[in-house]
């Protein structure tokens, strides 16, 4: 029997969301037959790692460590097939900024702006409002401010010194509209969903509490918009070299037909009411064939 080691938890900000994905996902791979081995990473997951002695990893972590390259570079130390981006891809797609230089140069079109110093930021506007003002690497809308028009300063979180996420910030365009997310299992985009957020923007709560927002599937737009969205999410995997199921997050302006990419999740939510189960229910997965399709997709590179 194929023993797989669900990694989760974690010590980022994103570990309580890691924790709901990573029991989630063990349940689902042993209805779907597997032997499996919940670890909850520690500094010594390679210590936990030898003592499991798994076949596969599959990976439930989000964040730093776990999304952004350095858990994969691990498990291909140890030689050990795992799910989802590899070194590489979790890396470029975990820099928003860097992200941002990929999607321009294959013709992905992302919002006006860039990083700067945060220092600056604080100082005046860096560009009229409204603007979006975010991490560089950070998920789960965690530090992310939404800058108004009309606003006379900068926010304050900025100016005295709360806001913790590094010394550079990304800043953006307000791309006003909808907001849409794609998923890609392999070479497939999985459908469009809207998430019609029930707050005033799609914030950590609007994410993850019940009733937050409301999930459209398929989303309801023009074909052409649809197709666009589906090709952009494609694009988007490939450009970056993801491997496995990834996530983009897009808004779409419905007043001037502007699709705009804001960002790819190589390790998206995987809770049993996150939006990729609910695209891949909607290419006829359940979600304990998505999460067999995962573990056999696992491979290790090197
Ligand atoms: N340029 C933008 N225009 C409008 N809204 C944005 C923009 N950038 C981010 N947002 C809002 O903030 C949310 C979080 O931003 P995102 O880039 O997806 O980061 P993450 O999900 O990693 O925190 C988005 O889902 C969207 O609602
Ligand atoms: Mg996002």
């Amino acid at each position: 029997m194929t023993r797989v080691a669900v990694i989760m938890g974690g010590w980022s900000s994103e570990r309580q969301v890691s924790l709901s994905s990573g029991k989630g996902m063990a349940e689902a791979a042993r209805q779907a037959g597997f032997d499996v081995v919940e670890i909850d990473a520690k500094r010594t997951l390679s210590q936990q790692l030898l003592e499991a002695r798994p076949d596969v990893a599959l990976n439930a972590l989000h964040g730093p460590w776990g999304e952004d390259g350095c858990v994969q570079g691990l498990l291909e130390i140890l030689a050990i097939p795992y799910t989802h981006s590899g070194v590489l891809a979790s890396a470029l797609a975990m820099d928003k900024d860097k992200t941002r230089a990929i999607y321009a140069q294959h013709g992905i079109d992302i919002a006006k702006g860039g990083a700067y110093d945060v220092k600056d930021l604080a100082r005046e506007h860096i560009m009229a409002p409204p603007y979006v003002i975010k991490p560089i690497a950070e998920g789960s809308s965690f530090g992310v401010f939404i800058v108004r028009e009309g606003a006379n300063r900068p926010p304050k979180e900025l100016v005295d010194g709360t806001w913790t996420f590094g010394d550079q910030a990304l800043v953006e365009e307000f791309i006003p509209g909808r907001e849409l997310t794609v998923g890609v299992m392999g070479d497939r985009p999985m459908g469009v969903t809207e998430i019609v957020p029930l707050r005033e923007y799609y914030d950590f709560a609007a994410k993850y509490e019940a009733g937050g927002s409301r999930h459209v599937i398929p989303a309801d737009l023009p074909a052409k918009v649809t197709e666009a969205a589906l090709a952009a999410s494609l694009k988007a995997h490939q450009a970056l070299g993801c491997r496995g199921v990834s996530r983009s997050d897009f808004r779409y302006d419905d007043a001037t037909g502007r699709l705009v990419i804001l960002e790819t999740n190589t390790q998206p939510g995987m809770t049993p009411t996150s939006l990729i189960p609910e695209q891949a229910a909607h290419i006829g997965y359940d979600y304990p064939s998505l999460v067999r399709w995962m573990i056999e997709d696992a491979s290790c590179p090197r």
